[in-house]
């Protein structure tokens, strides 16, 4: 993908706050058409306004745990806005899930957000893009999918489907003349972190992040990870033998 690949419409979910948010903003000021998804219809109008060009950014509110809703509105926006180009499944939630409270109802929303939205937006796309034999598909997991941290056994389990996702779906899309990327960030304060209690080593801010995904996005790189350092720790963590891996992890229990 080169810099001019960012044209025609994009479509980013979880749009509303956060990485999502900057990023749809940072496609706008490429001079792509972005149809911006999240559940809450405030935050994608007040970002449509943020973008400045009118009709720039246009809210398509939607909650990704609906598949029904899913489809009508990448329908919509293919029909009303233009061939989507670029979509960014990047909507996702957090909840802890600890082993002396393990709530199902949590879990699944967990689930229901970050792993079958994400599956439910490929569904939509997919034969549209293979038609075509065109566009790109970038789905936001983390690299907290790269092991199981404590306490986090829901968000690692559905970042780490996503992973296993991707990297299953990679070479059959390339037959189809479709691309897909990964992205795995590392910490990013955003609504999302702020609720986090627990030190958060190397955060960076959106700007930060929406330059790491910009330029992975021109590179057409498979997988996009940053920062470096997180990206460094967690590859060394995801390859450590059990042992010692499990060596850390009771530490971080015994901080909890
Ligand atoms: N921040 C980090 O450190 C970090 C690190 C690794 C990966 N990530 C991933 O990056 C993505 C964005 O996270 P963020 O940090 O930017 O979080 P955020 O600020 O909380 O943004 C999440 C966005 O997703 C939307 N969303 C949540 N549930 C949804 C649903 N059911 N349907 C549609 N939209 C929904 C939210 O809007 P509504 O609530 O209005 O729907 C919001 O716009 C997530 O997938 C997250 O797991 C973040």
């Amino acid at each position: 993908m080169t810099r001019e690949a960012f044209t025609g419409t994009a479509w980013v979910t979880g749009a509303g706050t956060g990485i999502g948010r900057a990023l749809a903003l940072a496609l706008a000021a490429r001079g792509m058409t972005v149809a911006a998804s999240a559940r809450t219809e405030t935050d994608l109008v007040s970002l449509a306004d943020e973008a400045g060009r009118p009709g720039a950014i246009l809210p398509v509110p939607l909650d990704v745990t609906d598949e029904a809703a899913v489809r009508a509105a990448v329908a919509h926006i293919e029909a009303v806005i233009g061939p989507i180009t670029l979509a960014i499944l990047n909507a996702g939630t957090n909840s802890e899930v600890s082993a002396q409270k393990f709530d199902t109802d949590k879990f699944a929303h967990v689930v229901n957000t970050n792993l079958m939205g994400a599956v439910y937006s490929l569904s939509a796309l997919l034969p549209l893009l293979r038609q075509r034999r065109a566009g790109r598909v970038a789905v936001v997991a983390s690299v907290a999918g790269y092991r199981g941290l404590p306490t986090s056994g829901a968000y690692s389990a559905t970042k780490a489907a996503l992973i296993a996702l991707a990297e299953a779906l990679k070479p059959e899309l390339e037959t189809d003349g479709v691309e897909l990327t990964l992205i795995n960030p590392g910490f990013v304060d955003t609504p999302l972190t702020r609720k986090n209690s627990f030190p958060m080593p190397f955060l960076i801010d959106t700007d930060e992040a929406v330059h790491a995904i910009m330029s992975g996005l021109e590179r057409g790189r498979f997988e996009i990870v940053f920062p470096w350092q997180m990206a460094l720790l967690m590859k060394l963590l995801g390859s450590l033998p059990y042992g010692p891996f499990f060596a850390i992890t009771r530490r971080l229990v015994r901080r909890l």
